[in-house]
């Protein structure tokens, strides 16, 4: 990455009429999501089920009168960023990444982009595995689209907003959490097959059950080295794969014969990532199966797999998670639970009957704080639409 980095100007002068004179010209929400099941399958092109929720990050944006000086204001952070758009370089400080990285990516798309003003305010918790980055990058992703009347289509504005987070922040993601922000549809999951990017959108009708998410209120800074660690192990399970079966590109298309066949070739390591990829990858399409037939006792058995794998071959979970995920092992009211996202912290996925929650919630607080002493934070999600631009 560059080294350059661009300069803080002096944003004391433009506080001061900056609030009086917005006039929003639109209104961009974009949600956070959760994902199902299909943990780290996306890089190797594989499936996922994800959905977006109905927890947002919320964007008002105007042109200004300059052709080249961006001002956005993060409530959340009450700090204002200023872009000079013949310089967008990285920045030091994270939030900033995903902003400039979006903005890069367009320019490199020769969009034509000129001065703007943004006011941002966010209700996701940040590092909480629910994606606020993502909804962060596809909200500047598409609100620009939409101000400047740029035209590009939603696919691309999903690629450009992953392409940022690979350039701009350094986590080589796949491309599940854009997709799911911007094209996910409420009451519904999305199969997404992250090789050709073609979905079906799955009902979600878990009704007496709810979604439960568990915030472990710990994001432990080994997420990005690491997370860019497992892509890389997977890739080196492949190459060696390829030496045998030369026509294979990912995981996605290795069966559990060849990967036995070329056990002895790959380091314990490699082998057990590789063989988690393929196990979560057959998970997801039977809990496809199993939510179709409104069956939530297996997709729960599925989930509390898809746990084990990242914990024991994938190893992306952490001792906060896996208290988590252990306590509601004896609540029979929990059909299933897991890590989600990217691990090392974040939030736990549970699906919890909906008389039974308040009571869970009091006691599982208890217990963690007791265990960690962290505050446990509990989210009651549902599944709800992707992004969207509301023009004034
Ligand atoms: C992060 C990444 C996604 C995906 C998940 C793990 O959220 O951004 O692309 O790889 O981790 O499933």
């Amino acid at each position: 990455m560059s080294i350059l980095r661009y300069q803080k100007p002096n944003v004391k002068t433009l506080n001061k009429n900056y609030f009086d004179n917005f006039k929003t010209e639109l209104t961009v929400f974009s949600p956070g999501r959760i994902n199902f099941i299909g943990e780290h399958t996306d890089y190797n092109n594989g499936f996922v089920l994800p959905t977006a929720i109905d927890k947002k990050i919320f964007f008002s944006f105007k042109k200004n009168e300059s052709k080249k000086q961006c001002n956005i204001y993060s409530k959340n952070y009450d700090a204002f960023l200023t872009i000079d758009l013949d310089n967008v370089l990285p920045s030091e400080e994270e939030w900033e990444n995903y902003i400039l990285g979006v903005i890069k990516e367009l320019q490199k798309r020769n969009a034509t982009i000129e001065g703007f003003d943004c006011i941002i305010e966010s209700e996701l918790p940040i590092g909480a595995g629910i994606s606020s980055s993502a909804a962060l990058e596809c909200g500047i992703a598409l609100g620009l689209n939409s101000l400047f009347d740029l035209q590009f289509p939603s696919e691309e504005l999903i690629k450009l907003s992953r392409d940022a987070e690979h350039n701009f922040v350094g986590t080589k993601c796949g491309i599940m959490d854009q997709f799911a922000v911007v094209m996910s549809k409420e009451e519904h999951a999305l199969l997404l097959d992250c090789e050709s990017l073609q979905y079906e959108l799955i009902p979600v009708d878990i009704y007496p059950y709810k979604i439960l998410l568990l915030n472990t209120n710990i994001s432990h800074n080994l997420a990005t080295s690491e997370y860019n660690k497992r892509r890389e192990e997977c890739e080196a399970g492949i190459e060696i794969i390829k030496k045998k079966y030369p026509a294979i590109d990912s995981l996605r298309e290795v069966t559990f014969p060849i990967l036995e066949e070329v056990k002895s070739d790959l380091s314990a390591t490699v082998y057990n990532r590789c063989k988690y990829v393929i196990s979560e990858n057959t998970r997801v399409i039977e809990a496809v199966e199993k939510l179709k037939e409104g069956d939530l006792k297996s997709l729960g058995k599925l989930m509390y797999q898809s746990h084990e794998g990242l914990r024991d071959l994938y190893n992306v979970s952490c001792a906060e998670l896996d208290f988590l995920v252990d306590f509601t092992l004896d609540h029979e009211q929990i059909l299933g639970s897991r890590m989600m996202g990217g691990g090392f912290g974040g939030c736990t996925i549970n699906i919890i009957h909906k008389d039974y929650t308040k009571k869970y919630i009091e006691e599982v607080s208890s217990a963690y704080k007791k265990a960690f002493q962290i505050d446990l934070t509990a989210i009651e999600v549902n599944p709800s639409g992707g992004t969207y631009v509301e023009r004034h």
